[in-house]
């Protein structure tokens, strides 16, 4: 079975790290004439629209990204409304801009790399007060829903999980789809990272959206693939499944699903012609699951990945209580969020800081993140600008809830050097790294660990950005130089691989109006 010849992962991170080599002998252009478009199109399918008129909850967002004991969950059938409000700020178009001479366009409520939009939710449901049983795929452009099948399909998808205890009573099941090409049109092989980067975005906003709704919410990333595919029916060269999520609760399954024909439907085309990166499409075999019962022993994985004591200063993060979190409220904050295009050097406050690391890091409902202590992902910082924080670069103990200081200094210009030499990093106040011992994964979960690894990396960041802007400053997923960034932290993360990078800190537009504010610009 593939998914244990682990040489593969292995292989396909190498072969997708960017180096300073691999950048400035890069003959790749973009042709903007070829661009794929940003959305799915079916387009002989009727659009049922979805409700406009979405409740105003004014629930906090950093509430919304707490752990289920800190809010109450009830377990209530989803509403049309319910759905309309989890889909606008997980996936939905949020801003509009126009660039003279290029047309508008359509921002989403979660950062996407290159703003090229490749992933799509469908959704597969029981009947619920407002929506006939069916799969539907969400289209953002209208916001509405188009069927693709008609009747209840859960039971496939509980199936394919090995009978995935979170899904088994969920009226509504999200399968979260990516098309390839729509980012490997400009990102080429290492599109594939970024189909769990974005997933990983747009999931934090769902996760956030499912809580303010009291809707629980449970990430399936053990599935077998062929049969959820097939469901979808795609052509597994250009599109697939990546992950499902359970929402709601007590809506037992029926004894059997309708049985799955291929759909035949038409599908407006992306672009003039498709390019194929074949290490794309070996790595997403390669990380396959063949049948439920695969499924179901990768779900039982445990991962200890043991953190070594501190050495360093430990500087104990200091956040709100949880009932003084700072009110932005969800919807508010996801409409007001955007990748910030120029940091000022304006300091975080240490709370600050301590409330965006705590809130990223609140437990991610998951199969693979399900036994006590298993994470993939190890936070590690550059501190260039925080108020009672020596400048420096740290390593996040989780247990403590502290920074280690690895090594004091001014690192601004090795930041932005990392980040590909782009300026965000270096003028940031914090870049917060993702890094994972991904042999150790690999040796635990296969291959579909690599998978979980960057989708935990997503998640993570996307929380990030929901945390800063909930407290009034900015943030920017950012690429990087992988081997340097490792260096950069060795001797702690050696042997680490990098998985994320966000840059976050005050807007420069900021700190113009609050000098124009005090007086003294
Ligand atoms: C994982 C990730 C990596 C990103 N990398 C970069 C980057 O290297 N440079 C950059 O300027 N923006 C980067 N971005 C920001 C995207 O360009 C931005 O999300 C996209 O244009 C959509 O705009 P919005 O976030 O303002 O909605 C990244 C975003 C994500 C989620």
């Amino acid at each position: 079975m593939h998914n244990w010849s682990t040489e593969l992962a292995l292989t396909y991170h190498e072969e997708t790290k960017h180096s300073y080599d691999s950048l400035y002998r890069s003959r790749h252009f973009l042709d903007w004439a070829n661009q794929p478009r940003p959305f799915k199109l079916y387009p002989g399918l009727e659009a049922i629209p979805l409700p406009a008129d979405l409740p105003v909850t004014q629930v906090p967002a950093l509430l919304a990204m707490s752990h289920p004991s800190e809010t109450t969950v009830t377990t209530p059938l989803p509403t049309l409304h319910d759905l309309a409000y989890v889909l606008l700020y997980a996936a939905g178009v949020t801003r509009r801009r126009v660039y003279p001479g290029h047309g508008e366009m359509l921002f989403r409520a979660a950062a996407c790399t290159g703003a090229l939009y490749h992933i799509d939710l469908y959704l597969t449901v029981c009947d619920l007060p407002g929506l006939r049983a069916g799969l539907y795929h969400f289209d953002p452009h209208d916001f509405a829903l188009c069927q693709l099948r008609q009747g209840d399909y859960r039971h496939v998808l509980v199936e394919a999980s090995g009978n995935d205890p979170a899904l088994q009573e969920a009226p509504v099941i999200v399968i979260v789809g990516d098309t390839f090409w729509r980012n490997s049109w400009k990102y080429r092989a290492r599109a594939y990272r970024h189909s769990f980067w974005d997933a990983g975005t747009i999931l934090a906003n769902l996760l956030a959206a499912a809580r303010v709704r009291t809707l629980p919410a449970h990430l399936t990333l053990g599935f077998a693939d062929a049969p959820v595919n097939a469901l979808l029916d795609v052509d597994t060269n250009r599109e697939v499944a990546l992950c499902l999520v359970g929402l709601g609760a007590a809506a037992p399954l029926l004894a059997a699903a309708p049985p799955v024909e291929p759909l035949h439907l038409e599908v407006a085309p992306l672009s003039s012609e498709e390019h194929d990166y074949p290490a794309i499409r070996i790595m997403h075999a390669a990380s396959s699951l063949e049948s439920p019962e695969d499924a179901a022993e990768w779900r039982g994985v445990a991962l200890e990945t043991p953190f070594s004591p501190a050495t360093g200063d430990l500087f104990p993060l200091c956040p709100d209580a949880v009932d003084r979190l700072p009110p932005a409220a969800l919807e508010d904050v996801i409409r007001r969020r955007g990748s910030t295009r120029q940091f000022a050097h304006q300091p975080l406050s240490l709370t600050q800081l301590s409330n965006v690391l705590v809130r990223a890091t609140q437990p991610i409902p998951a199969d693979c993140l399900a036994a006590p202590g298993t994470r993939f992902n190890d936070l590690y910082l550059i501190v260039n600008a925080v108020a009672d924080l020596p400048s420096g670069a740290y390593v996040f103990h989780p247990q403590e809830q502290a920074l280690e200081l690895l090594r004091p200094g001014d690192f601004r210009l090795q930041a932005g050097a990392l980040a590909l030499g782009q300026e965000l990093a270096a003028d940031a106040s914090v870049a917060v790294f993702c890094l994972c011992d991904l042999l150790a994964v690999l040796e635990g979960f296969g291959n579909r660990g690599y998978r979980a690894t960057q989708l935990e990396a997503g998640i993570l960041g996307g929380r990030m950005y929901l945390a800063a802007y909930a407290q009034g400053f900015g943030a920017s997923g950012l690429t990087f130089f992988d081997d340097d960034v490792t260096a950069f932290f060795s001797p702690h993360a050696a042997d680490k691989s990098v998985m994320f990078l966000i840059a976050l800190g005050y807007a420069a537009r900021h700190r113009r109006s609050a000098d124009a504010a005090s007086g003294t610009s």
